[in-house]
């Protein structure tokens, strides 16, 4: 088998690549253009790990570039897992642009090399962002969806192409509506990163928003390889689906920060601020789903997968810097 991964030098798109390589005889092409949206550094050293593998090949290339696109899909590939995007919630207030490039336009060329080549299993990163504020939960994937920033509105317009653009083929699309992943070789740009890079670094100011009155349903990285991997070996007949990928158990913002404390002996200073535009206030997912169409799995307690990432970032916070 053969499996293409876009944004593999991307927090999600590394440790999937990584989890089938090390747990698989796949072959896997990654796809990056290792953008400065967060440290390139971060990304060149996921990619350094992956690159030790002979069953792994890289292409530096841009999802907007159709024509190279079409020479690294010249081989036969099983299955594509698309992750290329630009990513993040409030920079799509700063440079809502580069999300309609990436998100939209990326991401229909990707979709368009996928029909061309009849390539018959297509998973792709949504997000939990397509829901918005709510005020009912768990969320279920039949709630309405209804973004609040453009980010958003990219994934839900991706789950829409999709559903569309592939209908009368055969090939299987899934969307996947991430919530809040974090993990080893997470995102500097979120929460837990964000608290671990300003305990080692002073000058990184850690700042609390909506004075840590905001909950999350956080889900570690290891959980969700390990549903997309039963994703990937599942057929189905239905052409186009979309699952919540959460832990459904919902977090307060300082109880996460208290668990990442366990594992330090000091605490950073906290700049307590005002609820941010453009955020959400809850997200909460139903992973009913998920479960009843991959099997009932047993979530990673939070506080061993904040321990494990604590544990994690103490090994390797140069990367950082
Ligand atoms: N991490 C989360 O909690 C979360 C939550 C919801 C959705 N998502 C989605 O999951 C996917 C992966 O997220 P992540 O957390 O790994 O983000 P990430 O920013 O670490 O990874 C995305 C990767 O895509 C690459 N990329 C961006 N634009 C590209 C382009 N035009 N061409 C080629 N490569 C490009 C970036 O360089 C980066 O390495 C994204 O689509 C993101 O929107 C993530």
């Amino acid at each position: 088998m053969r499996i293409l991964i876009t944004g593999s030098a991307g927090f999600i798109g590394y440790n999937f690549s990584k989890y089938l390589l090390d747990n698989t005889n796949y072959k896997i092409i990654g796809i990056d253009n290792i953008n400065d949206y967060y440290s390139t550094k971060i990304k060149k050293k996921r990619l350094e790990d992956l690159k030790r593998y002979k069953k792994f090949k890289f292409f530096k290339t841009d999802i907007k570039n159709k024509e190279k696109l079409k020479k690294i899909f010249i081989p036969k590939i099983n299955a594509v897992f698309h992750f290329a995007a630009q990513a993040g919630v409030r920079y799509s207030l700063i440079n809502p642009r580069s999300y309609l490039e990436s998100n939209t336009l990326g991401f229909f060329n990707i979709i368009e090399m996928i029909k061309e080549k009849k390539i018959n299993k297509f998973y792709y990163a949504s997000s939990s962002s397509v829901y918005g504020d709510s005020n009912k939960f768990p969320l279920k994937e039949t709630d309405k969806v209804n973004p609040k920033n453009i980010y958003g509105l990219t994934k839900k317009n991706n789950e829409e192409i999709a559903e569309i653009f592939l209908q009368n083929t055969t090939i299987k699309s899934i969307g996947l509506r991430f919530f809040t992943v974090f993990g080893e070789w997470g995102r500097p740009d979120m929460l837990v990163f964000k608290y671990l890079q300003s305990i080692f670094n002073k000058k990184k100011k850690f700042y609390l928003n909506n004075y840590g009155n905001h909950t999350r349903d956080f889900t570690y990285i290891k959980d969700v390889c390990e549903i997309m991997h039963k994703l990937l070996k599942k057929r189905s007949n239905k052409i186009h689906e979309v699952y919540n990928i959460c832990s459904n158990r919902p977090i307060k913002i300082t109880k996460i920060l208290r668990f990442i404390d366990l594992n330090f002996e000091k605490k950073p200073k906290i700049y307590k601020r005002n609820f941010q535009l453009a955020d959400v206030k809850k997200t909460h997912g139903n992973n009913y789903n998920i479960s009843n169409y991959t099997g009932k799995k047993k979530y990673t307690n939070i506080k061993i997968a904040l321990n494990n990432t604590s544990q994690w970032y103490k090994n390797n916070w140069k990367v950082y810097f």
